[in-house]
């Protein structure tokens, strides 16, 4: 499966979200391919710490591509790969459009703020337009950094629900310190010892709808 995390926004947990996607798909077994198709390279550079930091190395494989070479370089290593995970920029780029015209899943992030939301009819019409040149593209969309109280999520959630391009994931993902200590140790929030259970649990969850896997 190809799955690119995206949106027109940045700092919604795009590479949170595929780089633990990909320690996750590498934790089972499978032969991951991680593409950072953001020119700020920071799945790159967490790929880095990851090989730096474990004897083992990262457990997946890393490169970095900009523009159509998206495309045309997913295109030939995807028989190579189980799964492939694009991380890319928040912004609509030749590289997003790249990704999402190769993608089975666009996946976006959405941080419950209003200011975020507003970006759900840009997103619209992006996947709009890739939906045309790759008709089997899948979109969703999920809460991330979620609040731990008050309204917000829910009123956010009721506007990602009505937004036709993009199906609502319902497993929303904490805003979780533990995501930011992960990384900053190059790990995933599922290898972080002692672990934030609920992190794991709600990283778990985006996994199993996303990979299907119960
Ligand atoms: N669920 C979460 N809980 C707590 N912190 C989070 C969560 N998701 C992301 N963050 C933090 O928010 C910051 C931005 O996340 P991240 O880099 O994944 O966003 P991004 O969408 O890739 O940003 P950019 O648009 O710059 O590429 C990081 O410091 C990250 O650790
Ligand atoms: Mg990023």
């Amino acid at each position: 499966m190809i799955v690119t995390v995206g949106g027109i926004k940045g700092g919604s947990g795009k590479t949170t979200v595929a780089t633990n996607l990909a320690v996750i798909l590498s934790q089972q077994g499978q032969d991951v391919l991680l593409i950072d198709a953001d020119d700020q390279e920071t799945s790159s550079d967490f790929t880095n710490l990851r090989n730096e930091k474990l004897e083992a190395g990262a457990g997946y494989t890393s490169i970095k591509l900009t523009g159509p070479a998206v495309r045309t370089e997913t295109l030939r290593l995807k028989q190579k790969y189980q799964d492939i995970i694009i991380d890319t920029g928040g912004r609509d780029t030749t590289s997003q459009r790249a990704a999402l015209s190769v993608s089975d899943v666009l996946l976006v992030p959405f941080v419950p703020r209003s200011f975020d939301v507003w970006t759900l009819e840009k997103v619209s019409g992006l996947v709009g337009e890739m939906s045309t040149a790759n008709p089997s593209l899948r979109a969703y969309t999920f809460i991330n950094r979620a609040d731990p109280r008050g309204s917000d999520n829910d009123d956010a959630a009721d506007v990602l629900k009505d937004t036709v391009a993009l199906s609502f994931i319902p497993t929303p993902i904490g805003g979780r310190k533990a995501f930011g200590n992960a990384a900053a140790e190059g790990l995933g929030v599922t290898e972080l010892k002692p672990q934030d259970p609920k992190a794991t649990e709600e990283i778990m969850a985006l996994f199993r709808y996303v990979f299907n896997t119960k």
